[in-house]
């Protein structure tokens, strides 16, 4: 059981071995800041304006407390769940990342995060925005199901491009986030005008496509500027309701929108045949001004009925997790805490920083008295003010 790994730490310390990483995420956080380059805390770190909603995603969870039940036999804990007619040993999920491969010290962080999935189960969802393309990505999964981030480039023959590429490699399923077609105004980037992919990183995706080197005059070994600049030119389709059937109509996979949080948007998606609904707001990188993403779940979770709702935003402890389950999510997304463990030990990193997440919802699934996840999700939830 995932709580394990609590004993395991302390039979460690009887030998005078120490955990090599923090286990409370804030400390791990400041210890990826010192190790990351200046232009790569900026990036991961920061957010859009002043940075609210990004705070505020945080702190929502501080305002719903669990209400523990007594004289449950919580000592075995089942955490697995069922999603797109898979089953997954826990139910949480890396969130797409887009430069994953440059927070990493050997620059591939991509196939470390890949490798965290295949040790630990906890499926990835790759991003479009990596330094290694996806072909090399998706073997790094073992038997463990991945999904496929879409950024829809608004050059059609290249997304359809994209989707077929992500089928033949044997990605599980297709997330396409919609909040991202422009990207929102971050002043931590703008201050060091550094924004990584205009400097040519994390564009391998673009880079091995054949239909995106069809379109360049020269090629991108010889051209690299120009390559860079249609990147930039054809990024992001604005898109609307209108283009759903288009989108439905690329893959028989699972198709799962990012960035959902309005329950009429929910309904929309579902009766244009969607499968899943990803609940988000982009750890609040894109738009400012909003709310913390867990205050939208509940009314996400009400209009999504019986269909799986993905989420993810503020989420940075096991205790975090357990609650967003409580409020009815289907899987919860991992973000910017696992870059940090990336950060400062690859995929053992990244294993770690799993492994304490888990092994804290579980024990407090045990504790709590909920040993099931249809028990997590019958708490009683307390708003604290
Ligand atoms: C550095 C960074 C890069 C991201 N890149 C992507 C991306 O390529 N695609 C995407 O859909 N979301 C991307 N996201 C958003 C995450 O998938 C997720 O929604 C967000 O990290 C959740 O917020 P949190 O990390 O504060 O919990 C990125 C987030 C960060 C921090």
């Amino acid at each position: 059981m995932y709580g394990d790994y609590e004993l395991e730490i302390y039979l460690d310390g009887l030998r005078g071995v120490l955990p090599k990483l923090p286990i409370d995420m804030r400390l791990l956080e400041k210890k990826a800041i010192e190790a990351w380059p200046d232009e790569i805390v900026s990036y991961v770190q920061g957010g859009c304006g002043d940075e609210r909603t990004q705070n505020l995603n945080v702190s929502a969870f501080e305002r719903w407390g669990l209400v523990p039940r007594m004289m449950v036999d919580g000592s075995k804990r089942d955490l697995s769940i069922e999603m797109f007619g898979k089953k997954f040993p826990t139910p949480i999920f890396m969130a797409p990342i887009g430069v994953l491969g440059i927070c990493s010290q050997d620059g591939h962080g991509d196939l470390a995060t890949a490798r965290a999935a295949a040790k630990t189960g906890v499926p990835m969802v790759a991003s479009t925005l990596s330094v290694d393309p996806i072909e090399k990505i998706v073997p790094e999964f073992g038997e463990v199901p991945g999904f496929f981030q879409l950024y829809t480039p608004n050059d059609r023959e290249i997304a359809e491009s994209f989707v077929r590429r992500a089928e033949a490699a044997g990605f599980q399923g297709i997330v396409v986030t919609l909040d991202t077609w422009i990207a929102g105004w971050r002043p931590r980037d703008l201050a060091k005008s550094s924004f990584p992919q205009l400097r040519g990183h994390c564009l391998a995706n673009y880079f091995t496509d054949p239909v995106f080197r069809s379109r360049l005059p020269k090629p991108i070994e010889e051209d690299p500027v120009t390559a860079v600049r249609l990147w930039a030119k054809i990024f992001g389709a604005a898109l609307t309701w209108a283009d759903l059937p288009w989108l439905r109509s690329l893959t028989k996979l699972p198709l799962i929108l990012k960035g959902i949080c309005h329950p009429d948007d929910v309904r929309r998606a579902l009766d244009g045949g969607v499968d899943g609904i990803y609940c988000s707001t982009h750890g609040g990188r894109q738009a400012n001004g909003g709310v913390g993403c867990l205050d939208m779940l509940p009314g996400v979770v009400e209009a999504a009925g019986s269909a799986p709702v993905l989420f993810d935003s503020g989420v940075r402890t096991g205790t975090d997790i357990v609650k967003a389950l409580a409020m009815g999510a289907t899987a919860v997304g991992i973000g910017r805490p696992y870059t940090w463990g990336l950060a400062l030990d690859g995929t053992a990193g990244i294993v770690h920083v799993l492994r304490c997440l888990l092994a804290e919802a579980d024990l407090l699934m045990a504790i709590d008295g909920y040993p099931t996840l249809a028990d997590v999700r019958a708490a009683k939830l307390i708003k604290v003010c």
